[in-house]
């Protein structure tokens, strides 16, 4: 890997020089090689993980095996580009465990779990972080794993001039950087930069997903070199991804599919005309992913109900039911009187599954509102300007009154930059091939069918999928952290 790394630097130095040479004389030319020479050395000298510059800190992490004392080396912020737009975002931490409960522990070739915490697609800062975050990371550390908490511009971000420098694709840019960064360190930054596993819930979710799959990909390159991204690749070992809000210029669509006839927080339902529009789009969509799954042949708007049903639903209120006590049990279905239960396996339709989960979260469209006020449409916002449409039905169909007749040029790359679906479309194969995947069955922020998708088209390149939904889990369930935790020790190989 360094090897390779140091290779490519070599290359574009060269490269560079040979241009001077020509223009400015075999002086100019001899100067020009010198100096590429010390931007390179500098480069390198920025992006140079220091191994002695932790602090030492020594704290309790709550477990399913009880409390951990655990003393850790902890990197406050480090800058993971040359040439920052922001700092306080496009910084990480570093936190890697040397004790846990007084026992010696080496982290030197364990998994690195980067754990982002970004939500709604805002802004995520770690630059005041003074020690481990999130209570993933926290775990990770616990088990004796690396653990980077990563920031990243969000779409909120306006600098003096008004312009917005944290929408599409500014995120998932800084995110890859921060895994460059990693790999470029490797040998130094403590842990096995071979088994980096990505981890967010939501918005954070959605990024996950897409380091997972875009792994790898020249897309981003250009957006990279302008930041003094490390020269080094974004691949990703395994990837887990809680309620991913993702798949955006499909998922109007979806959404009126699942939650089209569930009524919103007033108390009425959405505008049938329009969910019908939607749902037709969703149809076409569904149908050209050409996702099959054992039972169902092709997985079509059709069969996507049942499918999700036998998958996910069933399973997870038979799984939910399973674990309560008799007396617990027989309260939740006497109180719940849709379920079906043999005794070990819990059935119901699609539809009364709908009616309980009763209210939808969002209006019409979901996610490209007419009016431009989602905060997707924030998120492909340009410039000064704030937020924009990035579907052809919502354009066609503004009120806000600075629609225009056809989307932005640069909206369709921007769309293809943010979706881990066109990745996985394009069977990339630098992709991570271990996924965990996990959503609440009362979560609507967005369809199940955007979870569904995205497992099966992983399933259907051979990817090993742990997919799984939470009966009754609210927007942004983790039910079962200590098993990812688990997990990642079984798909790495990693022993300790
Ligand atoms: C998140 C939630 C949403 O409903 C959405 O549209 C985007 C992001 C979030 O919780 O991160």
């Amino acid at each position: 890997m360094t090897h390779r790394m140091n290779r490519r630097a070599l290359i574009k130095g060269m490269a560079a020089a040979a241009v001077a040479v020509p223009a400015a004389g075999i002086a100019g030319g001899a100067n020009a090689s010198a100096a590429t020479a010390a931007s390179a050395a500098t480069t390198a000298d920025a992006l140079a993980f220091d191994p002695d510059a932790y602090t030492e800190i020594t704290t309790t992490i709550s477990t399913d095996d009880g409390d951990r004392e655990v003393t850790y080396h902890f990197w406050s912020a480090i800058t993971y580009v040359t040439d920052p737009v922001d700092e306080t975002y496009q910084s990480l931490t570093v936190s890697v465990p040397v004790s846990v409960d007084g026992t010696a522990v080496d982290a030197t070739d364990a998994p690195i779990l980067v754990s982002n915490s970004i939500g709604g697609y805002l802004p995520s800062s770690v630059s005041t972080n003074t020690s481990v975050s999130s209570s993933r990371a926290k775990l990770a550390i616990a088990a004796g794993y690396v653990a980077v908490e990563p920031g990243a511009r969000g779409r909120t971000l306006v600098d003096s001039s008004g312009d917005y420098y944290g929408t599409a694709p500014a995120a998932i840019v800084d995110l890859k950087a921060a895994i460059r960064y990693l790999r470029f360190n490797a040998g130094t930054v403590p842990g096995d930069t071979d088994k980096i596993v990505t981890a967010g819930t939501s918005a954070g979710g959605a990024l996950s997903a897409l380091l997972g799959a875009s792994g790898g990909s020249s897309l981003y390159d250009d957006l990279l070199d302008e930041l003094g991204a490390a020269d080094a690749d974004d691949i990703v070992y395994a990837t887990g991804a809680w309620c991913p809000i993702t798949d955006l210029e499909n998922a109007d669509g979806a959404y009126e599919w699942n939650w089209g006839t569930n009524e919103t927080g007033s108390g009425s339902e959405v505008d049938q005309t329009t969910s019908a529009d939607l749902i037709a789009l969703f149809e076409t969509y569904q149908s050209s992913l050409g996702l099959t799954a054992d039972d169902y042949g092709t997985v079509t708007a059709d069969n996507l109900a049942d499918y999700l049903l036998a998958t996910y639903l069933e399973p997870a209120a038979t799984s939910y039911l399973t674990d309560l006590s008799d007396d617990d049990r027989t309260t939740y279905l006497t109180a719940n009187t849709f379920i079906t239960w043999d005794g070990s396996a819990a059935t119901f339709t699609w539809s009364d599954y709908l009616d309980h989960v009763g209210t939808r979260t969002k209006s019409i469209p979901a996610f490209d509102a007419f009016d431009l006020s989602a905060g997707e449409n924030n998120l492909f916002g340009v410039d000064t300007t704030e937020a924009r449409h990035f579907t052809d039905y919502s354009l066609a169909n503004d009120t806000s009154g600075t629609g225009g007749s056809s989307l932005d040029s640069d909206i369709p790359a921007k769309l293809e930059m943010m979706n881990p679906m066109y990745f996985i479309g394009e069977s990339n194969d630098d992709r991570a091939k271990y996924w965990w995947i996990r959503t609440g069955t009362s979560d609507s922020d967005t369809a199940l069918t955007i979870v569904g998708n995205l497992a099966l088209s992983l399933e259907n390149l051979g990817d090993t999928v742990d997919a799984a939904m939470y009966w009754d889990g609210a927007h942004g369930a983790d039910e079962d952290p200590a098993a990812f935790i688990t997990w990642i020790a079984d798909v790495t190989g990693y022993t300790g």
